[in-house]
């Protein structure tokens, strides 16, 4: 059975049990409307520990201004019969005052330098500021032996595993495979924000990152191969923000340049900003 949980204190105690039985901990935080690359994350924490705890939490600090704070969808019954299903324990669900006691303006603020700058850093100032607030936050609440994150959000794990080996969390972090659609497109709570017309044309992203790993492996200098995949991109109507091959620490690797890669590309179709990566 699944367990809702609302109040610190119940949460804390109920891990607290846990623990003094012997059990290891495992967790999930999500910012809810659930699918199945969240419950592949459930299940995985499953394997490393004998209880999961999984958080819904539309975090306000880690949007920007005008980004989709407010139309972001919350689902939270069908996510808890989705978390049932894929053997959850307990739903912790903080308010936004249960987060931030003295408020948003007043919340400590975790800055992991570095990783959190490029790429998502350049397009979303601040997203991985709030991420890591947020996550830090979370961490402290649940006290979790293991924690799940999707490589969907590629630099979301870099990032957090940066903060958690800077700031001691005695935490291991472990990263899932990003769960897609049969056409390939990276399942998202933002998925549903596409039209009708555009949600087949959604599907060019995973096409392109299969590009740029063609191109690099066929060994054609970067340069020329990121600029045919943000062709491709916007031939397919998307406004693109980046499309790029790098290191998997984030940095630019030299053109033909042995060793593991990762494609990212982040696009907006209309309204709906679409991020996915690739690595090989
Ligand atoms: P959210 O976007 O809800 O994602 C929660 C977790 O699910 C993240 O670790 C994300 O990488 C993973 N995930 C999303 N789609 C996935 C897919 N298709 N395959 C595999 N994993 C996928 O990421 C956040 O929330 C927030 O930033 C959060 C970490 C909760 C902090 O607020």
């Amino acid at each position: 059975m699944l367990e809702t949980i609302t109040d610190l204190s119940v949460l804390r105690e109920r891990v607290r049990q846990w623990k003094r039985e012997g059990h290891r901990v495992g967790f999930v935080p999500t910012m809810g409307n659930l699918h199945a690359g969240h419950y592949s994350l459930v299940m995985l924490a499953r394997q490393y520990a004998d209880r999961v705890v999984s958080s819904v939490f539309v975090n306000p600090t880690q949007f920007g201004p005008n980004e989709d704070f407010t139309r972001y969808p919350r689902t939270v019954e069908t996510d808890k019969t989705g978390l049932e299903g894929a053997g959850c324990d307990v739903l912790w669900l903080p308010t936004v005052e249960s987060m931030y006691p003295f408020g948003v303006e007043l919340a400590s603020n975790v800055h992991v330098p570095g990783v959190s700058s490029v790429l998502e850093g350049e397009f979303r100032p601040g997203h991985f500021d709030g991420v890591c607030t947020v996550v830090s936050r979370l961490f402290n609440q649940v006290q979790p032996d293991v924690a799940a994150f999707g490589k969907k959000d590629y630099q979301q794990l870099a990032v957090v595993r940066q903060l958690v080996t800077d700031l001691a969390f005695p935490i291991e972090i472990i990263g899932g495979s990003i769960v897609r659609e049969a056409d390939g497109l990276a399942m998202s709570s933002r998925n549903q924000y596409l039209g009708a017309e555009e949600r087949p044309r959604a599907a060019e992203i995973h096409r392109t990152l299969l590009d740029l790993r063609d191109g690099w492996s066929a060994g054609r200098p970067r340069a020329e191969i990121e600029a045919a995949a943000s062709g491709r991109l916007a031939k397919a109507g998307f406004a693109v923000d980046y499309a790029t091959i790098r290191r998997p620490d984030l940095s630019e690797p030299a053109d033909g340049e042995k060793g593991a890669k990762v494609a990212l590309i982040a696009a907006r179709l209309g309204r709906t900003r679409l991020i996915d990566n690739l690595e090989f």
